[in-house]
């Protein structure tokens, strides 16, 4: 006779269960960015657990904050607007359920969040539910621990479904599966922290020669080239699968797309006015002394960071630079007419009109930003002739995520 908890699982065996557990952990951990990983461990962690909502809460500055939530119920199909930030932080004490299990590292599973006993040491905080109308039922919250006792963050899970699709309780099982999954999950999720932060730091060095390149400015480029890619990849009917893991690449590798300015000099970089032939030439030359910092890497993150950096100012019609080289090592002095069309790899394409769309709608030194509906004209303009005419129409199909990329990394962060 099977288990009741097994029957939940669609009638999986427990080597179908562990196996497919062992195949989401190879899943997160090969995911490096951050943002598309948070989407992932809810994704994984509701559908193996059978679960209808979740969020996830991370520690930063000492307090909880509400980072990420999914809800199939309330926000059905709108996968890139799930993320909520009008939540203030939390501190970690026993006043929230996700407090509670942040300060004790206990795993927690309540059977309705509406019949708490008054002397339990926390207690549910209802107003979010009255906010959206949604009734949370059962809870899982487990905690986001490394290294043994070091909490990172907690994940919640809410209102286990059964195979009709009505809300249970969590079972024993699902505590102990939910635990082991937060555990890999804690282990991606830091390594995922540590690979952005380790780009902005690199990207920190470079803005000691280049005040234009900021955090801010460099975190808005790789979240408008994900953005972009994504459209793309979809008008494309790209599989999801490929398309997911070049999406999580390309977020990163766009950020470094400026990193070979750290090799221009001070007079060039930091110029008020104009650039003068033999300037702009030299400037040029942060493009092919980008691509060189990666040259001996043989991941796929710094495969496509180098061809980004070389290649994110050519122009779709030819009219861009450094154009063809043989060998990105040689001295050429000026390698003539630019790559053109698909000749440009397609990270890119899309990081060039990221880029280009960033600079323009930002305050620079010597310009004001600019409207943003002649930002936009512009780019309808050099659809075709700059920008490649795919791309352009996947940058305004998807326009409303790239503003809300704009909001979150805003300059004053
Ligand atoms: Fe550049
Ligand atoms: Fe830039």
């Amino acid at each position: 006779m099977e288990s009741p908890e097994l029957v939940r699982r669609g009638g999986d065996t427990q080597a179908e269960v562990m196996a497919e557990l062992f195949a989401i952990t190879q899943d997160l951990v090969s995911t490096h960015d951050e943002d598309f990983l948070l989407d992932e461990i809810l994704t994984k962690a509701r559908r193996f657990l059978r679960a209808e909502a979740g969020s996830i809460y991370q520690v930063k500055d000492k307090r909880l904050h509400f980072t990420y939530m999914q809800n199939d119920k309330l926000f059905e199909g709108s996968a890139d607007l799930r993320l909520d930030y009008t939540l203030r932080p939390m501190p970690i004490d026993h006043s929230s359920l996700a407090g509670f299990v942040a300060s004790t590292g206990q795993v927690l599973s309540i059977p309705d969040a509406y019949q708490i006993p008054p002397e339990a040491p926390y207690g549910f905080n209802k107003s979010y539910d009255r906010k959206s109308g949604y009734r949370t039922r059962s809870i899982l919250m487990v905690p986001l621990m490394v290294r043994r006792q070091r909490v990172i963050g907690v994940l919640q899970i809410i209102n286990a479904l059964d195979e009709c699709g009505a809300v249970v309780p969590f079972s024993p099982m699902d505590e102990m599966l939910g635990g082991f999954f937060a555990n890999a999950a804690a282990i991606a999720l830091e390594r995922a922290s540590m690979t952005r932060e380790i780009i902005l730091r690199t990207m920190r060095m470079a803005q000691l020669r280049d005040p234009r390149e900021t955090a801010a400015h460099v975190n808005r480029v790789g979240g408008y080239s994900a953005d972009i890619y994504a459209a793309w990849a979809r008008s494309q009917g790209l599989r999801l699968e490929e398309a997911a893991k070049t999406r999580d690449l390309i977020r990163l590798a766009a950020m470094l797309h400026d990193v070979g300015k750290v090799a221009i000099s001070d007079a060039i970089l930091k110029k008020p006015g104009r650039l003068d032939q033999e300037e702009f030439q030299a400037m040029k030359q942060h493009t092919v002394v980008g691509a060189r910092l990666f040259k001996e890497s043989t991941s796929e993150m710094d495969q496509m960071a180098q061809e980004i950096a070389l290649n994110h100012h050519e122009h779709w019609d030819g009219s861009g630079y450094p154009g063809h080289l043989a060998d990105i090592y040689a001295e050429v002095a000026d390698p003539g007419p630019g790559k053109q069309g698909q000749e440009i790899p397609i990270s890119a394409r899309i990081t060039g009109l990221a880029d280009v769309y960033d600079a323009l709608m930002s305050r620079r030194v010597y310009k004001d930003p600019w409207p943003e509906d002649r930002v936009l004209d512009l780019i309808r303009r050099e659809r075709g002739q700059h920008f490649d005419p795919l791309v352009v129409d996947a940058f305004f199909s998807t326009y409303e995520t790239i503003r809300h990329t704009r909001l979150r990394f805003s300059e004053e962060d």
